[in-house]
């Protein structure tokens, strides 16, 4: 491949709202740090008007784009091809444009078993018991990573039951499926719980659950960074489960598009976290 030195690398991230997005923060502190020539944008594309749009982006000369709410599954379906990820969870949330074909890929499993290693160096996810709440894209993710890591014991917990045991069908049937409203009995004896849920968001409803039953010292991640401090690890402080939340698998997650669309390894320092941080407290 011939490279022109004078070629600005273009990527962004698609979906609707956009401007809240935290990944031009992240993808532009990179490229910045490596000396690139490239810029990172936010495209606002409503729902149902990817496929249109997304061939102009290509045709600009985009390396790829993120894909956010509401894109991700339909992007799974127009990708040319899907990366092995990407098929396992079902969802597409990264896209790679490469010799005239649209790539899909899913980072997310990437993300959410990277921040757990992060943060719990001496995680065994085989030992483990979950809970996850909740059935939405982020939930399969997460899914996948416990079912991949051959997790002692699955449990799946969400308000519409029904797309708990649509998940259950599609994913595994060792996946243990349990009623919004019977919390306590999921919760029995277990050694991880995750909030896959968009509840404790700003401007959502707090996560409403206790979290008693959850062995001490146990792992929470809530997937949810903003507030920083969420109602999910207040509630789990109340159990002295040790609780992140979502800013690291948000970085984790930003990593594999950096790194295919600029050939450069991104690098997660403190400064990139403070700046995050910093960003969240401001708004
Ligand atoms: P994502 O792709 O980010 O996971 P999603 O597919 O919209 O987003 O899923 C959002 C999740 O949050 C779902 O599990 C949803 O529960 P339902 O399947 O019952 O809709 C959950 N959720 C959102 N608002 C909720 C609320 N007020 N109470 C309980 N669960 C809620």
């Amino acid at each position: 491949m011939i490279v022109d030195k004078n070629e600005i690398s273009l990527s962004g991230v698609i979906g609707d709202p956009i401007a809240h997005s935290k990944s031009p923060l992240i993808q532009n502190f990179w490229i910045k740090k490596n000396n690139l020539e490239g810029y990172y944008i936010p495209i606002k594309i409503p729902k149902g008007e990817i496929k249109k749009k997304i061939s102009c982006v290509k045709e600009l000369g985009f390396k790829g784009l993120n894909v956010t709410v509401p894109h991700k599954v339909d992007a799974f379906y127009l990708a040319d091809k899907l990366t092995i990820e990407a098929q396992k969870v079902g969802a597409v949330n990264t896209l790679y444009f490469e010799d005239g074909l649209i790539i899909g890929d899913n980072t997310d499993t990437f993300g959410f078993k990277n921040c757990i290693l992060r943060n719990f160096p001496f995680y065994n996810f085989k030992k483990e018991k979950v809970l996850v709440y909740g059935a939405g894209g982020a939930a399969r993710a997460v899914l996948a990573v416990f079912l991949n890591e051959r997790t002692s014991e699955i449990r799946l917990i969400n308000r519409t039951k029904e797309r708990a045991i649509e998940l259950k069908e599609v994913f595994s049937d060792s996946i243990k499926v349990f009623d919004w409203k019977n919390n306590n009995e999921a919760l029995d004896g277990v050694t991880t719980v995750v909030n896959t849920t968009s509840l404790g968001n700003l401007g959502h409803d707090s996560f409403p659950h206790t979290l008693k039953g959850v062995k001490k010292n146990g792992v929470g991640v809530d997937l949810v960074y903003n507030p920083l401090e969420t109602s999910f690890m207040k509630k789990a402080k109340q159990e002295e489960i040790n609780c992140i939340n979502g800013l690291d698998m948000l970085v984790y997650q930003a990593m594999p598009g950096f790194k295919r669309w600029f050939k450069k390894k991104p690098v997660y320092s403190k400064e990139l976290r403070k700046l995050l941080e910093i960003s969240l407290l401001r708004r």
